[in-house]
């Protein structure tokens, strides 16, 4: 393929051994098997520092983190549910993705995002929602098919395996949603004007955007 799709995954906890990243590795396969070039980016190792908007000097892990995800065509987000929501260390590398709003198009203009989240409990749909939040927030696109994965730690062995062969196979379908999505727009890149007409229909995402509106 000339021009290889990108899809980045971002996910994971501070934990050694973390189902969220776990599911996220399989999800990625699935991308992979459907054409993509695939990169994993793992919170526990980004050990990203906390945001500050007046941190104008982010070390490197933040501008790998901003680079990789600007670069992609396509994303999938894997994040612990905690009390509710998503972790607060993943929301922490998505609050860095402030440093995206003045790139043209800003933020995940046109990219499409596939959500994962893993409970301990019985339903791990709280943590997606937000998740989807967050995407609509920076203007991706979430895919139709989400997996919010119930008693996680009953969901995956020791090495990250899914102990359910119809995980894996939801999982990597997820993953080739991601790349077949992220396809459509990459034979279709917006126009200047298009994004330009989108921009203007949007609500400002950033106090920088809603002064200048
Ligand atoms: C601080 C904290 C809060 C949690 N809150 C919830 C919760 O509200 N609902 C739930 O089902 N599981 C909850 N859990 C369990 C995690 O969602 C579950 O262990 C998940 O698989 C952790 O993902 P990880 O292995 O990637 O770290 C919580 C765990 C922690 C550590």
């Amino acid at each position: 393929m000339k021009n290889q799709l990108v899809v980045v995954g971002l996910g994971g906890s501070l934990a050694k051994h973390s189902s969220s990243l776990a599911a996220l590795r399989i999800a990625l396969e699935g991308a992979a098997e459907a054409g993509a070039r695939t990169e994993l980016l793992d919170i526990r190792d980004l050990a990203l520092p906390t945001y500050d908007p007046d941190n104008n000097d982010p070390p490197n892990s933040v501008r790998h983190l901003c680079e990789s995800i600007y670069g992609a065509n396509g994303l999938i987000w894997s994040s612990p549910m905690y009390h509710g929501t998503i972790s607060g260390s993943f929301k922490n590398a998505l609050d860095w993705l402030q440093l995206l709003g003045d790139r043209k198009p800003p933020y995940l203009t046109d990219k499409v995002v596939g959500l994962i989240s893993t409970a301990g409990g019985v339903q791990g749909l709280q943590a997606v929602n937000t998740l989807e939040f967050v995407v609509r927030a920076l203007r991706g696109w979430a895919v139709p098919l989400v997996m919010p994965i119930a008693q996680a730690w009953k969901a995956f062995d020791d090495q990250g395996r899914a102990q359910d062969p119809l995980l894996a196979d939801q999982l990597h379908a997820l993953g080739k949603e991601v790349a077949r999505g992220s396809c459509q727009f990459a034979l279709e890149p917006p126009t200047e004007s298009d994004a330009s007409k989108a921009e203007a229909e949007v609500t400002p995402a950033s106090d920088r955007e809603a002064r200048s509106a």
